[in-house]
Parts: structure tokens; C-alpha cells; sequence
């Protein structure tokens, strides 16, 4: 797959353990793609699956600027959820982009569901995140944020990422046992509480077929600096 975008230089923001920054190296063929990441384990773990062919920083990209000018492609995907001031963060990317250089963004605009495990666990996250500032439902208001930053909107979509409950129950699982040291989440439910939750997860990633119902949307912007 390729996006049709010229990309000598790209970068992927928020890399995690580094599969976004293949994806973005892969679709745009650039000739340098580099992954900056908070967190050094998950730098360590890009480092050693992508054996030097890609490049991974460690860096805060919400409380720094960019080390880097004239990028042609940024890639951006369930980071600006976990940033506590993104309009300002947004403006400050926009320097390390070329004039007309690209930016995707990819947030979560809803993801809701009627089952109560889910319901519960959706709750949790939503309280957890506003107690930090931040925003689970983000791509709600991705839009007017990217454009408020000073960015030029060139596109704007909802995306069903067609992911069944039980996906997104077992991607829940492992966070669910970091969410729960959270001091928020020990002040408002109770350890039982938390562990009918995991087991409803591991129930819920079991199921085969539709099953349990969700509703899940990402918005996608494409904006240009
Ligand atoms: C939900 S993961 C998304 C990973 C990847 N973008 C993807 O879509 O698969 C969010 C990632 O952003 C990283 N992150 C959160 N805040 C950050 C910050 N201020 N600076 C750099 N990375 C950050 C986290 O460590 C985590 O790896």
C-alpha cells in the first residue's frame, strides 16, 4: 500500500513499540521515517524489531518541540487523547513540517457500548483521562483543534475500524491492569469492581462471531501546514 505523498522524510508521533512507523515508512516509501516516543521501553522494543532501519527518539512530544525541520509527512494516532494541552501542542508540531507538509491524524470520536462490562470500563477511562486533563473522545472535537492550531484541514472522516467487542476487549485487558494503580481509578471503584471488569474482558475476547455490541468510530483529519 502507498499514499501517493512524495515523503523523503517522515515521522510518526506517539510511536509506541514502533508498528504505526513501519506502516507510515511502508505507505510512504520515505527515505527516512523516525518514530519519537515517550516511553523508553517501548523505544527499546522498536529499536530491536526494526533492527536500524528505522530510527526511534526518545522524547515528550507534548512538553518539547520537534528536533527536527522540513518533514513531509507526520503520523499521528491515539497520542492527542493522552496530551493534557493539545491546541497548543498541535501549533508547536506545525514548525517541524515543510510548508505544505502533511499531517494525519487518527483519534477515537466515540466507543461506547450497551454491554455494562464495557460501559464500566469506558466510564473508568473517560474519568481517568479527565482527571489527567485529557480527552478519551478527542476525535470529536479533532476538526476544530487541528484548524484552530493553524493547520489547513484538506480532509475530515468518520472511520469504522470494523473491530469486533472481543478485539477490543482483549486490546482493553493488558491497560486495564495499568489504569487500575491510577490513585482516580483506586478512589472510585473498588478492587471487586475492577476484577468483575477483567474477567467480563477476558469473557468478552473469548466470544467468537458479533457477539457483544459496540460502537466504535475514529475520525481521521488530513491536514496541511
Ligand atoms: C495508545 S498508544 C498509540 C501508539 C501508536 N501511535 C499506535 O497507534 O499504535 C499512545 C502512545 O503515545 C505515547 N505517549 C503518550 N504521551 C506521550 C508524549 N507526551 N510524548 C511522546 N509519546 C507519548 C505512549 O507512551 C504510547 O506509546
Amino acid at each position: 500500500m502507498t499514499l501517493g505523498v512524495a515523503a523523503d522524510l517522515a515521522i510518526d508521533l506517539g510511536a509506541g513499540p514502533g508498528y504505526t512507523t513501519e506502516l507510515v515508512a511502508e505507505v510512504t516509501q520515505a527515505r527516512v521515517a523516525i518514530g519519537y516516543e515517550r516511553s523508553p521501553a517501548f523505544c527499546a522494543e522498536a529499536r530491536a524489531r526494526c533492527g536500524g532501519s528505522l530510527d526511534f527518539v526518545e522524547l515528550d512530544v507534548g512538553a518539547e518541540d520537534l528536533p527536527i525541520q522540513n518533514v513531509d509527512l507526520g503520523f499521528c494516532r491515539f497520542l492527542l487523547t493522552h496530551l493534557p494541552n493539545p491546541l497548543e501542542t498541535l501549533g508547536r508540531w506545525k514548525k517541524a513540517l515543510r510548508p505544505g507538509g502533511v499531517m494525519v491524524f487518527l483519534e477515537v470520536e466515540r466507543l461506547s457500548s450497551s454491554d455494562p462490562v464495557l460501559a464500566r470500563y469506558y466510564r473508568m477511562i473517560e474519568g481517568v483521562q479527565a482527571e489527567h486533563g485529557q480527552a478519551m473522545s478527542i476525535g470529536r472535537t479533532l476538526e476544530a483543534l487541528v484548524q484552530k492550531a493553524g493547520w489547513r484541514v484538506v480532509d475530515s472522516q468518520a472511520v469504522d475500524p470494523c473491530l469486533p467487542a472481543s478485539a477490543m476487549a482483549t486490546l482493553h485487558r493488558p491497560n486495564l491492569e495499568s489504569v487500575r494503580k491510577d490513585p482516580w481509578v483506586q478512589g472510585h471503584f473498588k478492587p471487586e469492581e475492577i476484577d468483575e471488569i477483567a474477567v467480563g474482558l477476558e469473557r468478552i475476547g473469548a466470544e467468537t462471531g458479533k457477539g457483544t455490541p459496540i460502537d466504535n468510530v475514529l475520525r481521521v483529519v488530513i491536514a496541511r501546514a
